[in-house]
């Protein structure tokens, strides 16, 4: 006679069966069955994602993949059955980071050795097979290159095998379907990799070679989001202004070929690079309703030395000359940047000119950083590295001037009408949500989260603080 499980009791079936119908026996034993899988304790997966939002939306796909064998999910480590590290090597601090975390791991693995570790990400792609070798506990290391592949690699690792998975592979279209963090608002990658090679720079050796995904594959995935109900899209990719090059398309033709997918009501890009950045792109986006009016275009340097040590492709004058396009095609742009400060020889003039873009351009938001030198980059065994004083002392400099400039960005605001897409509540004023302008800006108002998420409304601002602006619904 058939035997199941249930909450550890042994049952079995009722003899009153005995007379039913073939048909309707199944029935039941399927339903008994079902039973059997309920009841078995669900196991338990967690991410924790280090480094940008390439990261994220990998992590994301990995979630999926896990949901799809069936896990179920914790935000603690420590009841999880499978652990993933997404991981960060763009400086050394980001690096230094997961090792604290995957030591006490590695620990609570001789006590269960049922417990599956990943190592994903952009150090694992770095470190490969000696990750292994230093922490033996780890079940699966896999570069971001793999991350739609998950599901294979733990087939391998349920095997009984200790995989590495870092070879440059040709990524497979995306059938994972990702589980995303948010319902709103949604990460599409379009073009993975890049193919500059920044002298300071480990992503190119992480992220191996540019590869951009099919415009159709790219637009089958957004209207699926907007049949989801989700209203904004964010395209990723390292270098977003490079997409196309390998497929003979480029980033304008995909702006247009997605813009009217129905219900996304708000289109997002990052990163541009300057060198691919052009007219057409502005004019697409000046033209286009639905792109925000918000442009992430990292200069790095003012100093034309160093920005040719860099080997960045472009000089100050040029990227001067490229924001003021965009201001005069979309004069209300919002424009935010990245910025290495301490770059090996980087003299205390050479840092000025820094400055001095910084002020001229005034950014809405400059992400700033101490050069950190990376294993295997060219500048890293270069002369003249500079003393972690002086890094710190133009950090902490730089850093005033980033806050001064969104300050007086932020001034433009005032008593000015926006329409912001709500979010989430303010965690430090449960009557307060919060939600972002077109222009990337965060945005405080009165408001219930449970009537508002989701919801456009518009605020007519009244305090303008450098990162955040504070208003009224109207
Ligand atoms: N592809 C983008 C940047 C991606 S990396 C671009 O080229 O603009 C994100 C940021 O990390 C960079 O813009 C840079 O400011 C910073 N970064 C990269 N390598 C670094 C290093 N070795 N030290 C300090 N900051 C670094
Ligand atoms: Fe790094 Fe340069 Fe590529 Fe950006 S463009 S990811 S800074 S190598
Ligand atoms: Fe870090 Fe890799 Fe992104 S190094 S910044 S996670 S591409």
């Amino acid at each position: 006679m058939h035997e199941i499980s249930t909450l550890g009791h042994a049952r079995s079936i009722p003899p009153l069966l005995a007379g039913f119908t073939r048909k309707a026996v199944a029935w039941v034993e399927h339903a008994l069955d079902l039973t059997k899988i309920m009841s078995t304790p669900q196991k338990l997966a967690h991410i924790t994602t280090f480094g940008c939002q390439m990261n994220k939306a990998d992590s994301e796909r990995m979630a999926g993949s896990l949901q799809k064998l069936g896990y179920g999910w914790t935000d603690d480590p420590e009841q999880a059955n499978l652990i993933i590290y997404n991981t960060c090597s763009i400086r050394d601090g980001a690096e230094h980071k997961v090792y604290s975390h995957l030591g006490r791991q590695a620990k609570r693995k001789h006590k269960d050795p049922t417990l599956t570790l990943v190592l994903a990400g952009c150090v694992a792609q770095q470190e490969g097979e000696s990750l292994m070798r230093r922490i033996p506990e780890l079940d699966l290391v896999m570069g971001p290159q793999y991350a739609n592949r998950l599901e294979e690699l733990l087939e391998r690792v349920a095997d009984g095998e200790q995989v590495v998975a870092t070879e440059q592979i040709e990524i497979p279209e995306d059938i994972t379907k990702p589980r995303r963090d948010s319902d709103i608002s949604a990460w599409v990658n379009i073009i993975y990799g890049c193919n500059e090679r920044c002298t300071y720079c480990i992503v190119p050796y992480t992220r191996g070679i540019e590869q951009s995904r099919q415009p159709e594959a790219i637009l089958q995935e957004i209207q699926e989001l907007g049949k989801q109900g989700y209203v904004e899209v964010t395209l990723l990719g390292q270098n977003i202004d490079a997409y196309g090059r390998d497929i003979d398309t480029n980033l304008s033709q995909l702006l247009r070929l997605i813009h009217d997918v129905p219900g996304i009501q708000r289109i997002r890009f990052a990163t541009s690079h300057p060198r691919y950045f052009t007219e057409e792109l502005i004019r697409t986006c000046a033209e286009l309703p639905k792109i925000c009016e918000h442009f992430h275009i990292p200069f790095q340097s003012g100093d034309n030395q160093i920005l040719s040590r860099m080997a960045r492709g472009y000089s100050h004058q040029r990227y001067r000359e490229m924001i003021a396009k965009i201001r005069q095609y979309v004069p209300d742009a919002s424009v935010t940047a990245d910025a290495i400060v301490g770059f090996p020889g980087e003299t205390e003039e050479q840092f000025q000119n820094t400055l001095q873009l910084m002020e001229d351009l005034i950014f809405d938001l400059v992400n700033t950083a101490a050069y950190s030198p990376r294993p295997g980059t060219p500048a890293a065994i270069w002369e003249g590295q500079l003393d972690e004083d002086t890094k710190s002392d133009r950090l902490q400099r730089i850093n005033r001037v980033v806050t001064d400039s969104a300050f007086k960005a932020s001034q433009r605001y005032l008593g000015r009408t926006e329409e912001i897409l709500v979010e989430a509540d303010n965690p430090k004023n449960p009557d307060q949500v919060v939600g972002r302008t077109r222009t990337n800006r965060l945005v405080f108002t009165d408001g219930d989260i449970h009537q508002l998420r989701g919801k456009f409304i518009a605020v007519l601002i009244t305090e303008a603080r450098a990162f955040s602006l504070t208003g009224k619904s109207v």
